[in-house]
C-alpha cells in the first residue's frame, strides 16, 4: 500500500519488525537508528531486500544528525514516517515514587521520546507533504508517533513511571499540534499504543503479566499496520491502541 517509509528506531524491537513487515509488501524503507555497525539485524535485512532499504544514523539527541539525514535523502516522497524510538528510563525501571524523580533522567526521557519525534517531524515532513496527485484533496501522507496508553492523562489511575508518562503525554501534544499544522497538508498525524510488546523496553515487568497478554512484535506490527492502512482524515489527531479503538488523551 506504501511505496516509500521512513522508519525512525529502527534497531530493534517494534521499529525493526515495521522494517520487516514493509520491505515484504515491497515498501521501499528508509530505517534510521543511532548506532548503524551494531543493528545486526538491520543490516542483515539490508542483506536480503538490497536497494528497497536504505539505513541512516539518527540519534534524535542530535538535530544535526536529523537534518543532515533529511537534506540526503530528501528528493523522495515518503508516504509514512513512524517515529518508534522510545525509552522507559535510563536506568531501564520507570520511577515507582517521587523520590526516585530526579532531573537528568526526566530530561533525558523526555527529549528521546517527545522532543527527538517533534524535531524528526519538523525535518522529515517536507516529504511526507510532497504531492504526487494533482487531486488537492488526496491524501499527501501519514505520520505515526509510537506513544503508549500510560501517557494518557485520563487513563492514569496507577501513578508513578513520572518520566516515561510525562514524556508520552508530551509526545501525544506534539503529534495533536502536528494534526492541526501538518493537516492543512493532507497529512494524517496520530498516536498509537503497541500493546504490551515482547521487547527489551519492557521485558522486565512482563512477569507481573498474564502471558497471553504480552505481544510478539510480528502480532504488535500486523495489528499497528492494520489500524495504519485503514487511517481516514477523519482520524487526524487521535490516539488508537493497536486494535483500532480510540483511547482518550
Ligand atoms: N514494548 C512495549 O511493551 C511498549 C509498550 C508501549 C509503547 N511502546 C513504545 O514502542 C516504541 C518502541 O519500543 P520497543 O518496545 O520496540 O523498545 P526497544 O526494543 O527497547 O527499542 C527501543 C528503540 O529505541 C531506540 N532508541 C533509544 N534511544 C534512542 C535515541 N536517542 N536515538 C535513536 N534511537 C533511540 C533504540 O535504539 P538502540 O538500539 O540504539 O538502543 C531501539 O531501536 C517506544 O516508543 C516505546 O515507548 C512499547
Amino acid at each position: 500500500m506504501f511505496k516509500s517509509a521512513l522508519i525512525q528506531g529502527a534497531s530493534r524491537g517494534i521499529g525493526l519488525q515495521m522494517c520487516r513487515y514493509l520491505l515484504s509488501k515491497q515498501t521501499s524503507v528508509i530505517a534510521t537508528c543511532r548506532d548503524p555497525s551494531k543493528a545486526q539485524e538491520l543490516t542483515q535485512l539490508k542483506i536480503d531486500h538490497g536497494d528497497l532499504l536504505s539505513i541512516h544514523r539518527v540519534d534524535v539527541l542530535d538535530e544535526n544528525q536529523m537534518s543532515e539525514v533529511a537534506v540526503s535523502v530528501g528528493d523522495t516522497k515518503l508516504d509514512l514516517l513512524v517515529n518508534c524510538a522510545g525509552m522507559l528510563h535510563p536506568s531501564g525501571k520507570g520511577e515507582t515514587s517521587l523520590r526516585e524523580v530526579d532531573l537528568r533522567s526526566l530530561q533525558t526521557t523526555l527529549a528521546t521520546n517527545a522532543l527527538g519525534p517533534l524535531i524528526m517531524a519538523k525535518h522529515f515532513s517536507p516529504m511526507l507533504t510532497k504531492r504526487t496527485s494533482p487531486d488537492k484533496n488526496a491524501l499527501a501522507g501519514i505520520l505515526v508517533n509510537i506513544s503508549a496508553r500510560v501517557g494518557s492523562i485520563s487513563d492514569n489511575a496507577l501513578g508513578g513511571w513520572y518520566s516515561y508518562r510525562m514524556s508520552k503525554s508530551a509526545l501525544n501534544m506534539a503529534t495533536k499540534n502536528l494534526s492541526i499544522e501538518l493537516g492543512r497538508k493532507r497529512v494524517i498525524c496520530v498516536c498509537l499504543h503497541p500493546g504490551t510488546v515482547n521487547t527489551d523496553l519492557s521485558r522486565r515487568y512482563h512477569r507481573n503479566i498474564d502471558p497471553a497478554k504480552i505481544f510478539t512484535p510480528e502480532y504488535s506490527v500486523n495489528c499497528l499496520m492494520k489500524v495504519i492502512e485503514g487511517l481516514e482524515v477523519k482520524d487526524n489527531g487521535k490516539f488508537f491502541a493497536w486494535d483500532g479503538k480510540e483511547i482518550p488523551w
